[in-house]
């Protein structure tokens, strides 16, 4: 598919007004995104598993206008206007525009709200325009009602991609691929797909805790960081690491390799973070806390041989990763050592989920 057969053709139906109402969750990368070119076209392919509980819930409301000749739109977060978050809306409208040519014909009000605290330090972006994108849908469904699901879920990831990259893996669960890869039917860089193949038992109900080490905003934000891969010494050996890590993922979840994922997943996140520190600016988002924990699960995980481990977002937060069957020891390793890590005693116990659903 090509990014031209996502502009429809002309709308059957006329609409008013009205409103859509979607739930969306956030997702974490297992191989990751970092580093992309235009029109947000990642540098390579990346999986990540879908989150059940850190969701975005957004309304749309639209409303006919007289004049078609600029976008308007409102924004609200809990109820409160955020003049703030216009901007990045309208950027993704003028990105949008040409794959959803009813943009300009209506009034849109935004409503949106996280299940997780907007300072948490957890990114809202995955879950949130995800959401937007999925309203904007069933704006174009009820416009043109032969859309077919499959491609109302194609062109939802696909649009969400163009607001945030992570985003187009939040659509679907609980596995998702985003970015062209051989070994993988279907992949593409336009949009995320449901990962194609079999998955063995032990990677059904995978926990994730995320501790909050660092509620702040962050000093890099993960566009600027991607960009830092234009002429980053070690870009191409990273973005053939990934393709690679692909591959074998494909293997260890079909065999239930715990220890390959823990091995995978961790060389992941450390090479993400590697990436940010030989960057040109180089940078640093990890916090002290942050690798207290890390230590922490190595030296839990040698005692013990439970099959913990971490990840890492573009921030200070950990991620601990863990399967069903181990879920009350490490749910006692984190209440007894790793909380006191985190800001405020704070952290979201989340497991993998099955994408974002219509209310
Ligand atoms: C480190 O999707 O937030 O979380 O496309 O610029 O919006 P933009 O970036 P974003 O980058 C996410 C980076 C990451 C890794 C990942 O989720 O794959």
């Amino acid at each position: 598919m090509t990014d031209a057969q996502f502009i429809p053709e002309n709308y059957s139906k006329n609409l008013d007004s009205g409103a859509f109402t979607w739930s969306s969750p956030s997702n974490i990368a297992l191989v990751k995104y970092w580093g992309k070119r235009d029109p947000q076209m990642p540098e390579n392919p990346s999986i990540s598993f879908t989150l059940n509980d850190c969701k975005t819930t957004t309304t749309l409301r639209f409303l006919k206008k007289i004049e078609e000749d600029e976008f308007s739109v409102r924004v609200f977060l809990d109820g409160s206007e955020v003049p703030d978050f216009k901007p990045k809306i309208l950027t993704f409208f003028k990105r949008i525009e040409a794959y959803l040519p009813f943009l300009k014909d209506y009034h849109f009000r935004i409503e949106t709200s996280n299940t997780f605290p907007h300072s948490s330090g957890i990114a809202s972006s995955a879950s949130g325009m995800s959401a937007l994108a999925l309203c904007l849908m069933s704006i174009e469904k009820a416009l043109s009602p032969n859309i077919s699901e499959e491609l109302f879920i194609k062109k939802a990831s696909f649009l969400a991609r163009l607001g945030s990259g992570s985003a187009c893996r939040s659509i679907e669960g609980d596995l998702v691929v985003w970015g062209k890869h051989e070994a993988i039917q279907g992949s593409s860089d336009l949009y995320g797909i449901k990962y194609p193949y079999e998955v063995h038992e032990n990677f059904k109900n995978y926990h994730d805790t995320i501790l909050l080490v660092d509620k702040g905003e962050k000093q890099v934000s993960s566009t600027v960081g991607h960009n830092l891969m234009h002429g980053h010494p070690f870009a191409a050996q990273r973005f053939q690491q990934a393709k690679d890590h692909i591959s074998r993922l494909k293997g260890i979840f079909k065999s239930g390799d715990l220890n390959g994922f823990i091995t995978l997943v961790e060389q992941e996140a450390l090479t993400l973070h590697a990436m940010m520190m030989t960057s040109s600016p180089y940078f640093i988002l990890m916090k002290p806390n942050t690798l207290k924990i890390i230590n922490a699960i190595w030296a839990f995980r040698e005692k013990t041989k439970v099959h913990v481990c971490f990840t890492l977002d573009a921030g200070a937060n950990v991620h601990v990763l863990y399967p069903e069957n181990d879920a009350e020891q490490v749910g006692e390793f984190i209440k007894n050592e790793l909380v006191a890590y985190c800001q405020n005693g704070h952290y979201i116990s989340d497991k993998i989920g099955f994408g974002a659903k219509l209310l």
